[in-house]
């Protein structure tokens, strides 16, 4: 059966609230077809979602054990073993405390000398797990998804691409300083991304409203590179009040929610 094509957005009240209705997404995927495959992404937003999925794991025995992962970017210049990586971020974060097995984890290696024949073996063992099934989402205050920043192509595919100052900016609080924040990323396009089946992106914080505002009621553009999820027939945007703030249909997206609860049905937007 099909699902409906829909654009769900889920408003929550704070930062837990979108922790465990993404958690719970994520675990009720991991049960109906335990070999998932799922695009991860790294940042502030995801840890409170590994956090719960651990928490899962642990109480209630969610097992990752045939689990295959996808995480979306990695610096360009750093080995993996660098404390500032999304490898170790991953690993400090969330792998090392789950039964994933590290043979079903990849991450892109931000230390390949070939860029262009790893992007593209990055895409093709990508199609060969099966496709992504489901891929969690952030995003930057200048409405990027993965590194894809403002004027991004939105048929890229994983690539090289040089960070938007405002990135560098917001990043520097992971490297104490701008000027050690790495210029380069690693990323899948957004071409890769509205490959994946399903899509859930998560916002928190009033510094996110306007991304968010623009990436869900804005025009479609390379500019705002996270609209492309309007072209997408499966997206769930979880996000708190006050990423929530400055959509002009907010109360409609609530009015939705209740109705698909009262009808058991999906009443997607
Ligand atoms: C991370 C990624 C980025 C972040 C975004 C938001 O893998 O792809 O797009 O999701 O920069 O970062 P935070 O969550 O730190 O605000």
């Amino acid at each position: 059966m099909h699902a409906v094509p829909r654009l769900r957005v889920i408003i929550e009240e704070d930062y837990n609230g979108i922790s465990r209705a993404a958690a719970s997404i994520i675990a009720k995927e991991i049960r109906t077809k335990p070999w998932t495959v799922l695009g991860l992404a790294t940042g502030s937003t995801p840890l409170g979602t590994y956090r719960e999925l651990i928490k899962m794991h642990r109480e209630d025995g969610l097992s990752f054990s045939l689990v295959r992962t996808f995480n979306l970017d990695e610096y360009f210049g750093l080995p993996p073993d660098n404390p500032q990586s999304y490898h170790t971020f991953m690993f400090e974060n969330f792998f090392d405390q789950v039964n994933v097995k590290p043979e079903n984890i990849s991450i892109p290696d931000g230390m390949v000398a070939d860029v262009e024949l790893f992007c593209a073996s990055y895409e093709e063992s990508i199609r060969k797990a099966g496709g992504i099934d489901l891929q969690l989402l952030g995003i930057g205050r200048d409405g990027h998804i993965g590194f894809n920043e403002p004027g991004s192509s939105l048929g890229s595919r994983t690539r090289l691409k040089t960070l938007a100052e405002e990135t560098v900016r917001d990043n520097a609080r992971f490297f104490g300083g701008e000027d050690k924040v790495p210029r380069l990323a690693l990323t899948m396009g957004i071409g890769t991304i509205l490959e994946a089946r399903k899509l859930l992106m998560l916002a928190s914080g009033a510094e996110k409203a306007g991304a968010v505002k623009n990436a869900i009621e804005g025009p479609l553009s390379s500019q705002v590179t996270a609209s492309a999820l309007q072209l997408h027939p499966q997206v769930t945007v979880v996000i708190d009040e006050q990423a929530a703030k400055q959509l002009e249909k907010r109360e409609y997206y609530r009015y939705v929610e209740k109705m698909a609860k009262s009808v058991e049905h999906d009443t997607g937007i």
